[in-house]
């Protein structure tokens, strides 16, 4: 008989990567999934297709390929179910579309990623709906925020670029109490290191672009729901035509399969490079939540099971000097590319702007730069490092 371990409840995550999303024995024993490329589907005969059951019907609803992906994620994430969008910022946008009508209220903390910002303030506020930034720090104030068509608190912990943490299960059960529904980008955990929908959040919203995928070559978003809102949320994404590609899809499945050890591996080699960097001449402060030195870490500690590879750093500066110095780091460095995205193999690095934020503002005491810290030898990626500080502080 042939094993069901692609769906049995999995001792850990990391056999849950291994094992979920396909059953080999319903292919033949292949280990991996087939990539179906699809639009049309066929049924056997005219009456299937207005009132028989027929699992597949058309490409843009899923095929056994994406949902190999969606299973995968619906495990890891405890949910009801994943939907696949064609990018992280549309695995943010298209949920927001999915709950939100006009006159409705939307709570955004202000250290939200900066491209859904900017879908809020240009497409959400057009079609009606008030928008407003909250302090990532508000804690539980945040109750004096809530607006009798308050519908949706959106979070992202930590923060976008300053890493702020937010307590999530008590955001959660305000926003519930006062009948609001809560969404939480969970991009930089991944569902490894924080499984948002056991904290309370009704909607977690996920890059797969960056860990998922590992490589720097996809561009993938997941939006995986509770009870509550999944069939809504399928609803939404049935008419919108929204679907992920199906060669897309299956690299991102195979991705996950070593997302666990990669992320390890991030993990370290960050934790080891934000503790050294704290040290260096030229490092005001480093705001990576892992450090006992930064203002969320023991929140941090308390509900995340780990760290990624991705943080930054205030460099020491007088008024004036920022840009100067913040561009002569970057143009010093070898091995750290410039570029925005992060979660790949190849570590990055790129200059931050604060300047849409309303509440929270950018640091006084220098210029930030974001560090992604991918899978080469530490060693190497200090020795790099080093050359820009040293660019820096000679700047
Ligand atoms: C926190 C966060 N969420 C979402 C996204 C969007 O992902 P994508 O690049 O796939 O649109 C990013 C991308 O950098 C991100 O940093």
């Amino acid at each position: 008989m042939a094993r069901k371990n692609h769906e049995a409840p999995q001792s850990g995550d990391n056999t849950t990567l291994a094992h979920c999303g396909h059953d080999p024995h319903s292919f033949h024993g292949f280990v991996n999934p087939p990539v179906v490329h699809a639009s049309t589907v066929l049924f056997p005969d005219a009456k299937t297709t207005v009132e028989g059951f027929q699992k597949y019907t058309y490409g843009t609803h899923g095929t056994p390929t994406t949902d190999a992906a969606t299973a995968a994620f619906t495990m890891l994430e405890n949910a009801a179910g994943t939907l696949l969008y064609p990018s992280g910022l549309a695995s943010i946008t298209m949920p927001w579309l999915a709950f939100l009508r006009p006159g409705d209220h939307l709570l955004i903390v202000d250290s939200v990623y900066d491209p859904a910002r900017r879908f809020a303030d240009k497409v959400l506020s057009a079609m009606g709906i008030e928008v407003e930034y909250y302090d990532p720090a508000i804690g539980a104030e945040i109750e004096t925020r809530f607006k009798p068509n308050t519908r949706l608190l959106h979070t992202e912990s930590p923060g976008s670029n300053t890493f702020e943490i937010q307590d999530i299960r008590m955001l959660s059960d305000i926003a519930h109490a006062r009948g609001a529904l809560v969404s939480m980008d969970n991009t930089w955990a991944t569902p490894l290191y924080f499984k948002p929908l056991d904290f309370g959040v009704d909607l977690s919203l996920g890059a797969a672009t960056k860990y998922p995928s590992g490589h720097s070559d996809i561009l993938m978003g997941t939006a995986s729901a509770n009870e509550r809102c999944y069939e809504q949320l399928l609803d939404h994404y049935t008419w919108t035509g929204m679907c992920a590609a199906p060669d897309d899809s299956y690299q991102i499945l195979r991705g996950l399969r070593t997302m666990g050890v990669r992320l390890a591996q991030h993990q370290k080699s960050a934790l080891a490079i934000a503790s050294w960097l704290e040290g260096q001449p030229g490092v005001s402060r480093v705001l990576h939540p892992g450090l006992p030195s930064f203002p969320g870490h023991d929140l941090w500690k308390r509900d995340f099971k780990g760290a990624s590879g991705l943080f930054s750093i205030v460099l020491s500066a007088k008024e004036g000097d920022f840009r100067k110095r913040q561009h002569a780091f970057l143009d010093a460095l070898e091995l750290f590319g410039i570029g925005y995205s992060w979660g790949g193999y190849e570590s990055l690095a790129v200059p931050v702007n604060l300047s849409g934020r309303t509440v929270s503002k950018a640091p006084s005491d220098g210029p930030l730069i974001r560090l992604q810290i991918g899978l080469e030898d530490v060693e190497d990626l200090m020795a790099d490092l080093e050359k820009g500080l040293a660019a820096a502080r000679a700047a």
